[in-house]
C-alpha cells in the first residue's frame, strides 16, 4: 500500500494517475478506522480505479482542546485494516500538521446559505470552519473525482456539497448510508472510548430514534421532540445535547410538516464526556 506523509509526494503521484486516465475516489477520515469508513471506502472502491484515504486529525475543527488531545491516533492499525481491503488500490495521505497548515493553524471563514448555524454549528463553534477548511485544501491536493462522506455526519455532508457548488470545484460528492454494531449503535472512532456500562447504554439513543421515527407518522414534531426529552430525562447515564427534526434541505427545525418535505431526526448525547451524534429518516 503506498502511504503518503506530505503532499509534494502524493501531488506527483495522483499526477502519474491521471495521465493514466484512472478514477480517484478519496475518503477523508480523522483516522481511528472502524467498519463505518470502511464502508465508504468499499463504495469508493466499486467507483473508482483507486481509492484515496486522508488520516488527519484536523485541528481547526476542535472547539474542545481537550477532545482534540485524547481523540485517538492509531495509524498503524488504521493501515492494517486498509490492507485487509485492498493492498493495492488505496493510498494513504497521513500529513502532519505543518504539511497542511504550515505555521498557521487556523481556519477560512465560510457561509454555507445557513445551514452552519443550525445544529452542531449551534453547539460546536468555529466547528463548519474548520470542516470546511480541511476538506477545501485536502480536495485541493487530492484531485478526487468522487469524495464519500457518511450520512452518519448528515450536516456535514451537506455542508461539504454546499462548499463544492459554492466553489465550482470538480468532485462529485457521495453520500453514503449509516453503518451501525449489531445493537444498534453507529460506528464511532469515540465508541472506544466508552466505559463499558455505557458503551452498553448508548444503543438507547438509536433505539429512541427508531420509537420517534414511529411516532412522527401520526403526532407532531413538538410532540415527539416532548416525548424524546422525557425519555433522555428518565435515562441515568445518558444526557440528551438536542434533539431535533429538520426539514434535509434546510436543516432547520420543522415547524408544520408538510408532505412535500423530507425530514430527519437528529440527536447529539453525552454518554459520560463523550459526546455521540445519530439521525435517522423519517419519510
Ligand atoms: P471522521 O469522523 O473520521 O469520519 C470520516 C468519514 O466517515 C465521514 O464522512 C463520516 O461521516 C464517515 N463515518 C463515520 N462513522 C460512520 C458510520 N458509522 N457510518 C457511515 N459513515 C461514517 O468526519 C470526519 O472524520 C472529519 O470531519 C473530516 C471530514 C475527515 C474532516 O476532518
Amino acid at each position: 500500500m503506498k502511504i503518503f506523509k506530505n503532499k509534494i509526494d502524493l501531488i506527483a503521484y495522483v499526477d502519474t494517475l491521471k495521465s493514466e486516465k484512472k478514477t480517484l475516489g478519496f475518503v477523508p477520515t480523522m483516522g481511528a478506522l472502524h467498519q463505518g469508513h470502511a464502508s465508504l471506502i468499499i463504495k469508493g472502491l466499486d467507483q473508482n480505479d483507486y481509492v484515496a484515504v486522508s488520516v488527519f486529525v484536523n485541528p481547526t475543527q476542535f472547539d474542545n482542546q481537550e477532545d482534540l488531545v485524547k481523540y485517538p491516533r492509531t495509524l498503524d492499525s488504521d493501515v492494517e485494516l486498509l490492507s485487509t481491503i485492498s493492498e493495492e488500490r488505496i493510498i494513504v495521505y497521513a500529513p502532519t500538521v505543518d504539511d497542511i497548515y504550515g505555521d498557521n493553524v487556523i481556519s477560512t471563514s465560510f457561509s454555507y446559505d445557513g445551514l452552519e448555524h443550525e445544529m452542531e454549528g449551534r453547539f460546536r463553534d468555529g466547528h463548519f470552519d474548520g470542516v470546511g477548511t480541511i476538506v477545501k485544501r485536502l480536495f485541493e491536493i487530492v484531485r478526487p473525482n468522487k469524495a464519500y462522506f457518511g450520512e452518519k455526519d448528515f450536516q456535514q455532508l451537506m455542508i461539504v456539497k454546499k462548499l463544492v457548488e459554492k466553489h465550482n470545484m470538480p468532485v462529485k460528492v457521495v453520500g453514503c448510508k449509516i453503518h451501525r454494531a449489531k445493537d444498534g449503535l453507529a460506528m464511532s472512532s469515540r465508541n472506544a472510548r466508552l466505559k463499558e456500562a455505557y458503551r452498553e447504554a448508548a444503543p438507547f439513543i438509536f433505539k429512541t430514534l427508531k420509537i420517534a421515527k414511529e411516532k412522527f407518522g401520526t403526532k407532531s414534531a413538538n410532540k415527539v421532540t416532548e416525548w424524546v426529552i422525557k425519555q433522555f430525562a428518565k435515562h441515568d447515564l445518558l444526557t440528551l445535547e438536542y434533539f431535533i427534526i429538520a426539514d434535509i434541505k434546510t436543516l432547520k427545525t420543522v415547524s408544520r410538516k408538510s408532505n412535500q418535505k423530507s425530514y430527519r431526526a437528529f440527536i447529539a448525547v453525552y454518554a459520560d464526556d463523550i459526546r455521540l451524534i445519530d439521525n435517522i429518516a423519517l419519510n
